[in-house]
């Protein structure tokens, strides 16, 4: 019978098509496959074209057999399609191991250097005072480096400053801040000055764990009618109480400076349960934070004010030396030389 022999036909097809499917193993096997049954030229084509041979009276019944071999083959062939899918993901995951769960790498931020922290902290403590910051140059005239400060040629006191001298004379790179000092009171006069400034100094020296032939130097500036050591005192304390914390004790000794008279070291008293304490302050309990004091009429005078009519008094300070104290540092070297092992502590 022609229409069973269709019929049948359709039910090998499905059998052998369904075995086919098994037997693939991967997606470019599994469509392959698809092409060959489902394709223009493929076997459910072919299979259907047997109508012609069936009985019209049961055309019908094998139009639905056809159909649904077709839908049987095409679900099953979805099926084994997004399970080769999931197969070949799976293996793909272990193969190369990928932990989709880790974080992202973060991006590593910059940061200041430990010498512009704390100037930033010493400049931001001057500026709730009501000091401006003035920025000096860093090439100076033995003038302004020595002389206007009270220092004449072949005065001694030269000798406290190893001086990098320029190829042109009466050219220094300068050993302080101080004759920014001049600076500001030629600019300023008569008027009265309550400044700071920071920035750096050169010194000839040979470099060691101790000395570093540039470093920076805050130097203070205030002048004006009545400012009197109570004002230096007044002002140095308060500067040492938000820097160092409020309870620590202020000492004054007497010194010498060339630009100031009277001159004075101011001490802080350093915490009595800090195990450094010895170490930091050499036994005495006290530390060295800066020098000082009234600045000398004939600095004054050169910068063009009348010492009879205003006073005044400055300090300089070296803010690398309080941190290297602070944090134990006892190599000065490492502040310049860029090792990311020493700048990423800060
Ligand atoms: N210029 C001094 C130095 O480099 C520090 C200093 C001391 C500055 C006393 C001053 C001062 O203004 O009054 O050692």
């Amino acid at each position: 019978m022609a229409d069973a022999t269709a019929t049948d036909e359709l039910k090998t097809l499905e059998s052998q098509g369904l075995s086919e499917l098994q037997a693939s193993s991967d997606e470019a096997a599994l469509r392959a496959w698809n092409t060959k049954y489902f394709g223009d030229k493929g076997l459910m084509k072919a299979a259907l074209s047997g109508i012609g041979k069936v009985p019209k009276d049961q055309r019908a019944a094998f139009g639905q057999e056809a159909n649904r071999v077709k839908v049987a083959l095409t679900e099953a062939y979805d099926a084994a399609l997004s399970a080769a899918k999931e197969k070949a993901l799976a293996a793909s995951l272990t193969a190369s191991p990928l932990d989709v769960t880790l974080p992202g790498r973060p991006r590593t931020r910059g940061r200041l250097h430990p010498a512009t922290q704390v100037l930033r902290q010493i400049t931001a403590v001057f500026a709730d005072m009501g000091f401006q910051v003035y920025r000096s140059r860093e090439v100076e005239t033995d003038q302004y480096n020595f002389e206007f400060l009270n220092m004449p040629e072949h005065h001694p006191a030269r000798d406290m400053w190893d001086t990098f001298f320029t190829t042109t004379p009466g050219v220094v790179l300068r050993t302080h801040t101080s004759p920014g000092q001049i600076h500001v009171m030629r600019e300023s006069a008569p008027n009265p000055v309550r400044v700071i400034l920071p920035g750096m100094c050169y010194r000839n020296e040979a470099i060691s764990t101790r000395s570093e032939i540039q470093f920076y130097q805050v130097e203070g500036l205030v002048i004006g009618e009545g400012v009197t050591m109570a004002d230096l005192k007044g002002t140095i304390t308060a500067f040492a109480h938000r820097l160092f914390g409020p309870e620590r004790k202020v000492r004054i000794r007497s010194s010498y400076f060339p630009f100031t008279e009277p001159s004075i070291e101011v001490d802080i008293d350093w915490p009595a349960d800090d195990p450094n304490r010895d170490r930091l302050t050499k036994g005495t309990g006290w530390l060295e934070i800066m020098g000082a004091g009234m600045v000398h009429p004939t600095v004054l005078r050169h910068g063009g004010y009348d010492p009879d009519k205003v006073t005044g008094f400055a300090f300089g300070m070296g803010p690398q030396r309080m941190l290297m104290l602070k944090h134990a540092i006892d190599d000065i070297r490492l502040f310049w030389q860029n090792d990311q092992r020493f700048l990423r502590q800060f």
